[in-house]
């Protein structure tokens, strides 16, 4: 048991939190769910937030993934303003900016013959769905244990599930997230386990005439699950063979390892793929991208129903055509590589140096600490270490480096990101929080 006790003064976002919670059923319309140590943010720039009680932290939730310059970044924000001034915030119309970003979008993404616009990474997946079952008349949708698609009843499904519920590990059970989920959804559904290429290609050449699409994300960002060597590149060969669309959830990839995602870093081939976060640093927007034949079965020439009213409006097409071009810069990714393995190196060799039990892992600026000397493959392997110490671990972490003015979402310890804006003194003093926290500690992380 480790017991990290909080230093830093939270009376006001805690005097806060007891009113809005009158207002609203986590104390704020958007709380993201965590109850440790919650603040309530005054302001964010750059790589800082301050809170209502005053205090500073260096910030790796990056708005959970979307922050990829840095809060509030001058050129962007500029590009906004100029926008709203000459174009207007919210037109509903065709407009020159959203087909300037679907050219964008095509020259530096692979799959992307064709891009449909949205808001919410929710929004682009569940039109990805409607599309596969339009173009392909089957009904099943195939996903990941663990994998994370948005809140949608479609596809809020055994991203977190309950072992007691969630079947034999080859042949995991569809769970719904959520109360509300009709059956006939989850019968719908298969699941199957992540980085298992062998129970995948038994599960698709069964059942390969009732699967509309196969659904992955390239990293499973929210339990920091990499895949294997060849995982990804033998999915992609199987849906070929039985002729089912891949599509890839890039939400959180896109934008963030690189300009055309991790299908063009990694080169997979893509049926569609869906793309929003750090597309536009933070500013609302998101793109169900793909091939020809698949894109055109939306509205108004196809017939699978296509609308949203904020869909591709001029602010948020702007922001990410302004993004992109910042992120285009010379040596942009090469710069965030770096320091994610500026991060990583001087974190393991802390936990190696000292003993601990854990690693320090993630891709490019994406990076977490995970309480077991070997990471997660699979959803089962994040349950099995959570449960043998690891959250608990984790929670005490997060709010040590909390301590430090070090801000990390405590239930998601694994899911850092790094953007831009944090700098390598950042870095080294993130560094030496983490590894004071190893040695104050050592005897409970070994
Ligand atoms: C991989 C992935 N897909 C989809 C989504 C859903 O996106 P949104 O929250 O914008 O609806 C998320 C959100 O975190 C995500 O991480």
């Amino acid at each position: 048991m480790i017991n990290v006790e909080l230093k830093l003064d939270l009376s006001r976002s805690k005097a806060y939190f007891d009113e809005a919670r009158n207002y609203s059923p986590q104390g704020a319309p958007d709380a993201k769910g965590w109850k440790q140590d919650l603040f309530y943010i005054e302001r964010a720039k750059g790589n800082r937030l301050w809170d209502l009680d005053g205090n500073e932290y260096i910030d790796y939730n990056a708005g959970a993934g979307p922050i990829i310059l840095g809060h509030s970044y001058d050129e962007l924000d500029e590009a906004v303003i100029q926008t709203i001034r000459n174009v207007g915030v919210q037109v509903a119309h065709p407009h020159t900016i959203e087909v300037d970003l679907t050219k964008k979008l095509r020259e530096i993404i692979p799959c992307a013959e064709q891009t449909a616009f949205c808001n919410a990474g929710t929004d682009t997946l569940q039109y990805a769905v409607r599309m596969a079952r339009t173009y392909t008349g089957r009904s099943k949708v195939v996903k990941f244990e663990g994998g994370y698609h948005g809140w949608s009843d479609g596809l809020a499904i055994s991203t977190n599930p309950d072992l007691s519920t969630a079947g034999p590990s080859s042949r995991p059970n569809a769970v719904a997230d959520t109360a509300g989920v009709l059956p006939a959804i989850l019968e719908n559904t298969i699941v199957l386990p992540y980085n298992d290429l062998d129970t995948a290609s038994e599960r698709l050449e069964r059942e390969k005439n009732n699967i509309a699409c196969v659904i992955v994300e390239p990293i499973i960002q929210g339990h920091a699950i990499l895949p294997k060597p060849g995982f990804l590149e033998g999915l992609q060969d199987l849906c070929n063979s039985c002729d089912i669309p891949l599509v890839l959830d890039e939400i959180i990839t896109g934008f963030r390892h690189d300009l055309g995602g991790l299908q063009s870093k990694w080169g997979i081939k893509a049926d569609m793929a869906v793309y929003g976060k750090s597309m536009a640093n933070g500013y609302v927007i998101s793109a169900v991208t793909g091939k020809e034949k698949y894109i055109s079965t939306l509205s108004p020439d196809g017939p699978a129903f296509f609308s949203g009213t904020y869909n591709g409006n001029p602010v948020s097409s702007a922001a990410s055509l302004k993004t992109i071009e910042i992120l285009g810069r010379d040596g942009f990714y090469e710069r965030l590589y770096k320091l994610g393995d500026l991060l990583r190196g001087g974190i393991n060799q802390a936990i190696r140096r000292l003993g601990i039990n854990a690693v320090c892992y993630g891709y490019g600026s994406t990076w977490g600490i995970f309480f077991d000397s070997t990471p997660p493959s699979n959803y089962r392997d994040v349950v099995f270490q959570n449960e043998a110490g690891g959250a608990e671990k984790g929670a005490a972490y997060a709010r040590y480096m909390l301590n430090h003015g070090i801000f990390i979402q405590p239930s998601r310890p694994a899911r850092a990101f790094l953007y831009a804006a944090h700098s390598e003194d950042d870095i080294q003093h993130t560094i030496d929080a983490a590894t004071a926290f190893f040695a104050d500690h050592a005897s409970a992380l070994k």
